[in-house]
């Protein structure tokens, strides 16, 4: 038995008009400094006004959002009573927001409980609405949560059905002024979940059009994207293809290139997306000897290679690493400013922490512990590795 599960989505230009006629009391709105600054908080309010909904601001939201600041937001929301919550802002606002509304509706919780199994009961007191203001995650769409814990230096990956967001807005403008790194960041984000969606042993039939248009969206379009920011076909055309990609790998899994991302990501402060993309092409060589045919198919979709097999998933490899190229990332651990002493030194937990992540569980070739360390010192300068 499989699950699909959505949110309502309102998608394309003026989508944000929707919140005008929201029914409700009064609103929460989760998310960080930046969004306040840039006036995005602002472009929500307006809507929300029109509503005659009472709108409060939680604003202290990091990058990569901790236990800690999720109490403190679930605090404001228990004193202030909303009807709705609202993520605004990136993957780190937005899951923010979907912890802080569970341990709104549930105080005794332990956010590290919050998981598929649990029955959590959700809605009796608010409910949630996503507004991406990144082109990546797709956590407008996924019920997963990612919090870091401060003191480990690990990211946990939480989350429980229930608390998929009831709407998602997903207006390009919010998008529109992202920085050129931030776009391809996020962008490339968006493209692993595509491929790890597609290839990952969890893939189902519902899912599979939602990776595949997604991952040939964001090969033509993020180029645009980055290259010129004001191009506002490009930037909708990515902005959907974040929300299928998050639809697509949300109702299947990622798998080992976010399950070493995480780690590097927590260690390194590398951002997600630069982190996951740059793991991606390695993960694939790794498997395409034994499982070609899921990136061979993808290969084919995407008009990178209609050759089959182990070179088509081989090229599909090279193509990706050539997008994260064009659009200035890194396709190496050395490339992404880390020191090879300093990497070493933290080896061993990179590859403990990875190895116990759930996205590896869906990997078509599963790594042993010694495998799966040769991958992490293959990533680092590409050095050539028999698996
Ligand atoms: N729940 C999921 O399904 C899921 C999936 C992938 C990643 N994630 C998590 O999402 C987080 C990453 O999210 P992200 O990559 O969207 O970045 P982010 O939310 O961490 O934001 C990064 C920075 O970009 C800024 N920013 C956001 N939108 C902007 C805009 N329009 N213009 C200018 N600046 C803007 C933010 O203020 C912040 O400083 C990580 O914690 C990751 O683990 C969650
Ligand atoms: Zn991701």
């Amino acid at each position: 038995m499989w699950n699909f599960v959505s949110p309502q989505i309102v998608f394309g230009e003026e989508a944000l008009d929707f919140l005008d006629e929201l029914k409700g009391q009064r609103a929460l709105i989760v998310t960080d400094v930046t969004m306040v600054q840039l006036g995005l908080v602002d472009k929500v309010k307006v809507h929300l006004d029109n509503a005659g909904i009472e709108v409060h601001i939680f604003d202290e939201v990091e990058p990569d959002p901790s236990v800690q600041t999720v109490r403190r937001g679930a605090k404001i929301a228990l004193d202030i009573a909303p009807d709705w919550i609202v993520g605004l802002g990136g993957g780190s606002p937005i899951d923010a927001a979907k912890a802080i509304w569970i341990l709104y509706e549930h105080p005794d919780i332990e956010p590290a409980a919050i998981n598929p199994m649990a029955d959590l009961g959700l809605r009796q007191k608010a409910r949630l609405i996503t507004i991406p203001t990144t082109s990546g995650t797709g956590a407008e769409a996924t019920w997963g949560i990612v919090l870091t814990d401060t003191e480990e230096q690990r990211k946990m990956g939480l989350g429980n059905r229930e608390n998929v967001a009831d709407i998602a807005i997903v207006d390009p403008a919010m998008a529109s002024g992202m920085p050129r790194q931030l776009t391809a960041d996020t962008g490339l984000d968006a493209l692993t979940h595509a491929v790890e969606g597609y290839t990952c042993t969890w893939y189902t039939d519902l899912t599979d059009g939602l990776c595949l248009n997604a991952a040939r969206l964001i090969f033509q379009y993020l180029p645009r994207a980055v290259k010129d920011g004001s191009d506002m076909e490009a930037r909708e055309k990515m902005h959907n293809a974040a929300t299928c990609a998050g639809l697509g790998f949300g109702n299947a899994m990622a798998s080992m290139a976010h399950a070493m991302g995480h780690t590097l990501g927590a260690v390194f402060h590398v951002p997600h997306g630069r982190a996951v993309a740059l793991f991606l092409p390695y993960t694939i060589e790794f498997a395409a000897g034994e499982e070609p045919e899921r990136f061979a198919e993808l290969a084919d979709f995407i008009g990178c290679s209609n050759e089959g097999g182990e070179k088509a998933a081989r090229s599909l490899a090279t193509h990706i690493r050539a997008l994260c190229q064009k659009v200035g990332n890194p396709t190496s651990i050395a490339e992404a400013g880390i020191e090879r002493e300093a990497y070493e030194a933290q080896l061993d937990k990179l590859v403990d922490d990875a190895f116990n992540d759930t996205q590896i569980i869906t990997a078509v070739r599963t790594p042993s512990y010694e495998e799966l360390r040769q991958l992490f010192l293959y990533a680092y300068d590409g050095r050539p590795i028999d698996f």
